[in-house]
């Protein structure tokens, strides 16, 4: 029962309709009890508008007036990825797609040490932007700028195609 008590948890995103974290927190703050809720918040621009800063999609407040943040995105993929049995070192991969969710599922990929990593993307900025990136924080990993997904054990797709109806 929401009361006076109870901790509130926003999502924010735009758009934010085909997002199951508020269903799948709330059914966690039920199962242990917690006094919690999550109400998801759409908001034009990816939150982006009402936070300025980098890419993070969980905060916790810290003291009065600072949060700390973090983009667990990245993880749960590869987790996802070795739960279906698909192990990622020494595999050739390939990220389409270059904003918020390629980058994060990149940085958790290169940990996991691939043999190499081809990035592909429409727009040849953030391509670019993404790239430069990868390569000043990985200097040891074979990171390419790719045309064709051929030639790789995995293929990532990282764009917003997926939000269509098919
Ligand atoms: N945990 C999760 O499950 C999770 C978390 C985050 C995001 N996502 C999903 O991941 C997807 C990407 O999220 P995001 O935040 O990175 O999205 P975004 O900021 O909207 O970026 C979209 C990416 O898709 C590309 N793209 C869009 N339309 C395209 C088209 N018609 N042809 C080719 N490329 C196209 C863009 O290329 P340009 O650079 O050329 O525009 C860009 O690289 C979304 O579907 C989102 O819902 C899932």
């Amino acid at each position: 029962m929401i009361g006076g008590t109870t901790k509130l948890f926003g999502l924010m995103g735009h758009p934010v309709a085909h997002a199951r974290t508020s269903q799948a927190m709330n059914a966690l703050f039920e199962r242990n009890g917690l006094d919690a809720v999550m109400v998801p918040f759409d908001v034009p621009g990816g939150g982006s508008g009402a936070l300025s800063g980098g890419a993070v999609n969980v905060m916790r407040r810290v003291g009065e007036d600072a949060f700390a943040g973090d983009m667990p995105d990245g993880e749960g993929f590869v987790a996802g990825l070795a739960a279906a049995g698909h192990s990622v070192a020494g595999r050739r991969i390939c990220i389409v797609g270059a904003a918020g969710a390629a980058s994060a599922i990149a940085v958790a990929l290169v940990e996991w040490q691939p043999a190499k990593l081809t990035l592909i993307n429409r727009s040849r900025e953030r391509l670019m932007a993404l790239h430069e990136r990868l390569r000043l924080r990985f200097p040891d990993l074979e990171i390419v700028i790719g045309e064709h997904v051929g030639g790789h054990d995995l293929v990532v797709n990282a764009t917003s195609l997926g939000l269509r109806e098919a």
